[in-house]
């Protein structure tokens, strides 16, 4: 790949014109909108997508209740067949999900395959619509069936496989372990998070509104990334742990909007990025800010490619005991105290500076 970032599946993969407009603009890969064989029971609202704004009217939380492709399963592959032809050298990952039934995993694997697609990463995560239908997160969330499907899968594609994992889990190492114990040759994470956008005051009915009534949606965009960050880091600890010596390989997702936004990706461990939303703000050629960012940030530390720094802070994360012993040592060492000593000296009208003073950043 010519650069670490990877359109995210949605919008942005939909058909041949916005995924040939990702290469176009120089995306190091596409994963295309995720593809199920019988797309006749996909079958979208309006709206499904809803903003969060901050009191400049930026935007920094999306919510989308929207479905997988509803394109026909055929169509989609003589697309995907098209670009690989025109773009023999980018990377083309066809997201895929099915239904608990091995035959429908294999065949879907098998003509995405045919049409030369160069991996794939299958959708464990989409959290509204689809688990209706016992599918996506669905399946991730159970990781038995989890690890069975997998299993299908591995046996089945030649191609190196992502398992793409749900936040919406207590600990989403377990479902890491799932999949790659069943063959997965990655992991992809995060999908959205499992979110209510609102409630109208007015007409108190919650929002997106379809004819007065909602359904739980995903969340996306800047407001997610430190609770992928914080998946992130866990999965690619388990991968270093668990799997050492093993080409597996991590990729990050989740409010990824500029290049530092991806090499805080990168440092805790992520060998590529995915960004959906973002692109759904600023458009395609918003790469060249992306790969921009990353190249500044990689000249100011001296870095000539990803794996000089891949995963660089992991080390620093500890457990709160050995923070309690590191800060006493240094404390005691310096004769110096920092922030309240205690929670007794909290006061009612120094509350905002007392809160101020143990900001770290
Ligand atoms: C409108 C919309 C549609 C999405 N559709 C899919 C999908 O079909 N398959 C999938 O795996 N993820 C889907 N996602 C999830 C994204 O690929 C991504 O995991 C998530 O939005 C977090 O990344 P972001 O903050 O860069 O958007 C969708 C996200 C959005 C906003």
């Amino acid at each position: 790949m010519p650069n670490p970032f990877v359109i995210g599946s949605g919008p942005p993969g939909t058909n041949y014109q916005v995924m040939k407009k990702a290469f176009d603009e120089g995306w190091g890969g596409v994963i295309c909108k995720t593809l199920s064989l019988d797309s006749s029971k996909v079958v979208n609202v309006t709206p499904r997508y809803a903003k969060l704004r901050d009191s400049n009217n930026q935007v920094f939380g999306w919510e989308n209740f929207e479905l997988i492709s509803d394109r026909p399963f055929e169509t989609m592959l003589e697309e995907l067949r098209r670009l690989k032809q025109e773009y023999p050298d980018r990377v083309l990952i066809a997201s895929i999900m099915e239904e608990y039934n091995k035959g429908a995993w294999e065949e879907i694997i098998a003509r995405c395959e045919e049409v030369g697609v160069d991996a794939f990463e299958i959708n464990f995560s989409c959290p509204h619509g689809l688990p209706e239908r016992k599918m996506g997160m669905a399946m991730g969330q159970d990781p038995e069936i989890l690890g069975e499907v997998c299993g299908w899968i591995s046996a089945a594609a030649t191609k190196p496989v992502w398992a793409k994992l749900s936040p919406n889990v207590t600990d989403i190492t377990i479902p890491a372990h799932s999949a790659l114990d069943a063959g997965c040759e990655g992991v992809a994470a995060i999908n959205t998070i499992q979110s209510v956008m609102g409630v109208n005051l007015d007409t108190l009915r919650p929002e997106p509104t379809v004819e007065g009534y909602t359904t739980l949606g995903g969340y996306s965009y800047k407001s997610v990334k430190p609770i992928a960050l914080g998946k992130v880091m866990n999965i690619a600890r388990t991968i270093q742990h668990d799997y050492a010596g093993k080409d597996l390989s991590l990729s990050g997702i989740g409010g990824i909007d500029t290049g530092s936004d991806a090499a805080e990706f990168i440092l805790l461990g992520s060998d590529t990025v995915q960004v959906c939303t973002g692109v759904m703000i600023h458009g395609y050629p918003v790469v060249k800010n992306l790969c921009g960012g990353l190249q500044s940030f990689m000249k100011k530390h001296n870095f000539n490619s990803i794996a000089d720094f891949k995963g660089m802070s992991l080390p620093y994360f500890t457990t709160h005991s050995d923070l309690v012993m590191r800060q006493r040592e240094s404390l005691a060492a310096k004769k110096a105290k920092v922030g309240l000593m205690n929670d007794s000296e909290w006061s009612g009208d120094k509350f905002v500076e007392n809160s101020e003073s143990m900001v770290g950043n």
